[in-house]
């Protein structure tokens, strides 16, 4: 392993801090080879690392919510990025007027430092005091909804959940594993092949994606107040309608004012793709765990799996998500 990716590729997938209670659970949890040749491991249905799966359990037993709290869930590779810089200008943007006079947290930070990553951060810091955040509380994860902390669903917190096209968000979790892990990553070390057929037995990070999508989609149907739900085609379609509404859902929605003034476009304007990957924070700089910044923007498109999947690898995951969807009244555009 090179240097340069080894220590990205251990924020990942590190096992430095494993506390003994997660080693025993660990031992007995079935287990996979997964994500850059690394260990995965199953919890409550779903495939973890056994890194992001200590953060999991230490939220799970310390994570109290508020009613105030406001929760960004994806899969990996489904728009994270894009929804944590949406939203927290959305939220902050009377504290940070957009467009700012140069001195907007965007443009020097990068989004995921903006918000943090519950389980990331309750791995590297089990005492993380989330209590000092400014209210509201911004914070994203990756956690199913089914093995969401007591006190989220408990709670009047809001969760705003964004996913993919299953076969971009594949493609995409495909580069980006690339792009940490070159050496790891080679055809002959992780065939695409191979990956795809993970893929389609549910054996991804956070995966099955189907279960995690489709749990959040009746939770939103149940309780459209307390669950948003959205996919990254629609936020590329019509992204400031959709932030119009996520504005409304989170009970901070533009008035007519600030839509005449264009309040809404900036906001769009100031997180896309465009102008988010060609600032100098995100084409040089890294995230504190090694990883840069650029990784997080590869293509930004819709329908770009068609660059990466042959014709019979996508009829795969097609069929496979025709199948786990069927019923749903969930469809996916490309
Ligand atoms: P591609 O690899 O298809 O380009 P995540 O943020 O969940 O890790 O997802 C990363 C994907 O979102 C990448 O997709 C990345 O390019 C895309 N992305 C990042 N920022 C974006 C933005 N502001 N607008 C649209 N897509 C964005």
């Amino acid at each position: 392993m090179s240097s340069s990716s080894s220590s990205t590729v251990h924020a990942f997938l590190g096992d430095e801090l494993l506390t003994q209670e997660t080693r025993d659970l660990i031992s007995s949890l079935p287990k996979e080879k997964g994500w850059l040749g690394s260990e995965m491991y199953q919890f409550q249905g779903y495939w973890h690392t056994q890194a992001l799966l200590q953060g999991l359990l230490t939220c799970q037993k310390r994570f109290e919510a508020k009613d105030s709290d406001i929760i960004l869930v994806t899969s990996p590779k489904s728009g994270t990025t894009w929804l944590k810089a949406l939203v927290f200008s959305l939220v902050n943007r009377h504290k940070f007027p957009v467009p700012s006079s140069g001195n907007h947290p965007l443009l020097f930070t990068n989004p995921h430092l903006l918000l943090p990553f519950l389980e990331g951060v309750y791995y590297k810091t089990p005492e993380f005091d989330f209590t000092g955040l400014p209210i509201p509380r911004l914070m994203n994860t990756h956690i199913a909804h089914r093995s969401l902390p007591e006190s989220v669903k408990s709670s009047s917190c809001k969760i705003v959940y964004c996913c993919r096209n299953p076969k971009d968000m594949f493609v995409s979790f495909w580069h980006f594993g690339k792009t940490l892990a070159r050496e790891e990553t080679t055809d002959a070390e992780f065939p695409i092949e191979k990956a795809v057929e993970a893929f389609c037995k549910g054996k991804s990070m956070s995966g099955p994606l189907w279960d995690h999508i489709l749990e959040y989609w009746y939770a939103s149907r149940e309780d459209p107040n307390k669950v948003f739900f959205v996919t990254y085609e629609e936020l590329k379609k019509q992204p400031g309608v959709v932030l119009g509404r996520i504005a409304e859902f989170l009970g901070c929605g533009f008035t007519d004012e600030e839509i005449v003034q264009g309040k809404v476009e900036e906001i769009v304007n100031l997180c896309s793709f465009e102008s988010l990957s060609n600032l100098e924070v995100n084409r040089q700089g890294k995230l504190p765990n090694g990883t840069e910044s650029k990784a997080f923007f590869r293509k930004g498109e819709t329908g770009g799996w068609r660059d990466t999947l042959s014709e019979s690898l996508a009829a795969e995951i097609d069929r496979t998500i025709e199948e786990k969807f069927h019923g749903s009244g969930l469809k996916f555009s490309s």
